[in-house]
């Protein structure tokens, strides 16, 4: 069998940090660290305080080289300075001890997140004090291990200790200022600057730092790199790599800050903080820079977009939710964009060693019978090395690849849900276990490749052959039912192990009686048939890619309401989407009474307990009605769709109540969907009110048939009369003037519609999703 190799020198490994693993918050002195303080999670984490002897074997047995792991700077300072705890100190001596006994390369991480809370109470990392205490705690930590680790790791990606711990505060401490997230961020770069002086006077061999390298695109460009892009968008595109990756490789490995970051730091708080010879202790030569890859970041121009907190700078950029596989994290699965960024780096730090740090992957384990079959974390890693490969045969200087992650742990924000490990972990018993990608990973490491092609895999057809028994028998004994004989059982498992058989979806599915059918059921008439087709779009897809098939249903008579009612009771399908119809009927209640789990797409015009997804067409409009009185209209018209539309009803209710706070009284015309009846309302709007001077319709086809008749009466737009859209169709900015309207989120309601689907299949409990809708400003305002 052929292979595609790499390099013989490679480094394999897996990555881990202390926080995520260690548990053991109290023992042998250790302090509290910001997490303690901000998590709400069971902190006993994987125990691996106490397991760690189980935890090197493991990795021993995976044939790694290297291992990741970081130092809690708690366990060495509980109160962040002052004499070193020993005893804490002793943790890491015992672990380097086994590490090295198991001929495992040790990689010391300083600091991944976990910062001792008695610093934090003094200022966190906006206090430039932190920085030197960073640099006294790594000499501590060199003194005690410096003879057995070579390779330093200063910080683990600084964005996100910075940026979603100080500016947007979903991470701890939990701040939420744009000032302190540039702050804190500087100051951990002098940490590092420090750090490495303190480590290489100490004798340290190599010294790096880890970052987040995120490759930034747009949509189009997800599928097509090269794709050239507008003006707008490349400045959108250039702007998000400047504030995630440049603001932090132009520091270290080039002294000086992106021109084009300065302005920005300086409208959000300043740069006092950036000191006369900073740069030049940041910039200290890096032997090695660790690139943690997960997903590109994609983005797209879009003028009336606020900044997003964890981007502070980032006014007019939409982040994008893109119909491509995700991970369970919804992550965008783009193998590719490693390579991207690695070729990337190379070009531009010709000189620079890389290594991958972490990647990996985090997917809903199904644990069987017979163990856990990570069919897709596998196929993920797979691929990522695939695209590491080819960018080392261009020449890429990537010493090694390091999984995120060895064990189940504790990921930070999404707490112990959050499945990347090669090994799976029962947190009730701390119990571990060997996914197969965890076996799988061991044979890349042994062969020091991966093989040219996937070999064939066996089906549940060639087991059962082998065996000489029914397809479902094959089922049954790998999912581990009790009904079936000793014997027939043995002999089952000796075909499995002969063919190196793993179980799929569809063999499981005999036992569960699950058909991986999906139904896709469309009433019709709707409203907006262009946005329904787009939903419809995104969904099959998203389906598609969590491996289930779409059966697209009409629902337009009582005979085919029947028939789909039959098939979801005789479980021809695992579950239903529902689209409902805009002016309400019993399908959703007559299918929420089987068995087979349903969603809905879009809110019911008929109050149901069945979970929906749905825009927040209330908020929109009050937005829509609140720009109008901010740019000075007293007087505002809405035209009103047929009020026995549920969107309608909400779009009129949140137009009545910024009116009503704002101490104004509505007006009202009715129309239907069209045009021409849009145009018929606003010639009655202004028939009716001569001082009107902006109109709010409640779609953009109704907002067009008004621009029109304002044309036709000589009202210019929008000196005479602003107009107002709401769903942002794509004829809303090719009008004269382009149509300020309300942009309604046509992937992410499809994105929340696939999860909540497949939430419901695997028996979670669930609730309604209503997202935010966005104002898009044009010139008719
Ligand atoms: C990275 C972190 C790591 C883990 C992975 C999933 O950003 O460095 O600790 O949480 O994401």
């Amino acid at each position: 069998m052929s292979t595609t190799s790499f390099p013989e020198d490679f480094v394999w490994g897996v990555s881990t940090s202390a926080f995520q693993i260690e548990g053991a918050t109290s023992a042998d002195g250790r302090g509290p660290s910001i997490w303690d303080v901000f998590s709400a999670d069971r902190a006993e984490a994987c125990d691996h305080y106490h397991r760690y002897p189980e935890d090197v074997r493991l990795m021993k047995d995976l044939g790694t080289a290297a291992y990741r792991f970081s130092v809690s700077w708690p366990r060495v300072f509980p109160g962040g300075s002052g004499k070193a705890n020993e005893a804490g100190l002793d943790f890491y001596d015992r672990l380097l001890d086994e590490l090295l006994a198991a001929g495992i390369t040790p990689y010391a991480t300083l600091y991944h997140w976990d910062l001792p809370q008695a610093l934090e109470d003094l200022g966190g990392w906006t206090s430039r004090d932190v920085a030197h205490r960073f640099a006294d705690y790594a000499a501590a930590v060199h003194g005690r291990i410096g003879d057995r680790v070579d390779t330093w790791f200063t910080l683990n990606e600084p964005w996100v200790a910075a940026f979603l711990g100080y500016g947007a505060g979903i991470h701890a401490p939990g701040r939420k200022s744009a000032a302190e997230a540039f702050r804190s961020a500087h100051h951990m770069m002098l940490a590092h600057g420090l750090a490495t002086r303190a480590l290489r006077a100490a004798g340290a061999a190599r010294v790096g730092t880890v970052l987040n390298i995120s490759p930034v695109l747009t949509p189009a460009q997800v599928s097509d790199f090269g794709r050239p892009l507008s003006e707008e968008d490349a400045e959108a595109v250039a702007r998000i790599d400047t504030l995630a990756n440049r603001q932090f490789l132009e520091p270290l490995l080039r002294g000086s800050y992106p021109a084009e970051l300065l302005p920005i730091i300086e409208r959000h708080g300043g740069l006092d903080h950036v000191r006369d010879g900073d740069l030049d202790i940041i910039a200290q030569p890096l032997d090695l820079l660790g690139v943690n890859y997960y997903s590109p970041s994609v983005v797209q121009a879009q003028p009336s977009e606020p900044a997003d907190p964890a981007y502070p700078g980032s006014e007019g950029v939409l982040f994008c939710t893109v119909p491509t596989a995700v991970t369970a994290m919804g992550w965008p699965i783009v193998p590719n964009c490693l390579s991207l960024v690695l070729r990337r780096l190379s070009a531009e730090y010709p000189e620079l060693d890389l290594m991958v740090t972490e990647n990996g992957a985090d997917f809903v384990d199904v644990v069987t019978g017979d163990g856990i079959h990570d069919v897709e974390r596998i196929s993920f890693i797979e691929e990522h090395l695939r695209a590491l490969h080819s960018a080392v045969a261009d020449g890429a200087r990537v010493r090694g690849y390091l999984v995120w992650t060895l064990l189940d742990s504790f990921e930070w924000a999404e707490g112990y849900q959050r499945k990347f490990g090669l090994v799976h972990v029962d947190f009730a018993t701390q119990k571990r276990r060997l996914k197969d990608s965890a076996r799988w990973y061991g044979d890349v490491i042994r062969r020091n490749g991966l093989t040219e092609t996937p070999p064939r895999r066996p089906t549940l057809e060639t087991v059962a052959a082998r065996a000489g028994v029914s397809r479902a028998t094959v089922s049954r004994v790998v999912n581990g039912e009790a009904s079936v004989s000793p014997e027939v059982r043995t002999a089952v498992m000796r075909a499995v192990k002969e063919l190196g058989y793993v179980p799929n979806a569809a063999a499981r599915s005999l036992v569960t009686r699950r058909t991986n059918a999906i139904a896709l059921v469309l009433s019709v008439p709707r409203q907006g048939d262009a946005l329904t087709a787009a939903v419809v779009q995104y969904v099959t897809s998203m389906l598609e890619g969590a491996g289930k098939q779409i059966t697209l249903m009409l629902a337009d008579t009582a005979e085919s309401h029947r028939r789909i009612v039959q098939q979801a009771e005789a479980r021809l399908v695992d579950g239903v989407v529902l689209l409902p119809s805009d002016r309400g009927d019993t399908l959703a209640e007559r299918l929420s009474r089987t068995d087979v789990p349903i969603v809905l797409l879009g809110k019911p015009a008929v109050a149901s307990l069945v979970p929906y997804v749905d825009v927040d067409n209330a908020g929109g409009a009050a937005a829509a009605t609140e720009h109008l009185l901010a740019r000075g209209r007293r007087r505002i018209g809405m035209i009103c769709g047929p009020t026995d539309l549920v969107s309608v009803q909400d779009r009129l209710a949140g137009h009545r109540a910024a009116l009503q706070r704002a101490s104004k009284q509505p007006l009202l015309a009715l129309a239907d969907l069209t045009r021409a009846s849009g145009a018929a309302a606003a010639r009655q709007l202004l028939g009716d009110e001569p001082a009107l001077d902006a109109v709010f319709a409640a779609t953009d086809q109704l907002a067009i048939g008004a621009l029109q008749a304002a044309r036709e009466l000589g009202r210019r737009v929008p000196e005479d009369l602003a107009i107002v859209g709401f769903d942002d169709i794509d004829a809303a900015s090719a009008t004269t003037p382009g149509l300020t309207t309300v942009r309604v989120p046509l992937a992410e309601q499809a994105l929340a519609v696939a999860r909540l689907l497949l939430s419901r299949l695997e028996g979670r409990h669930t609730t309604s999703v209503v997202l935010p809708t966005r104002l898009v400003v044009r010139e008719s305002t």
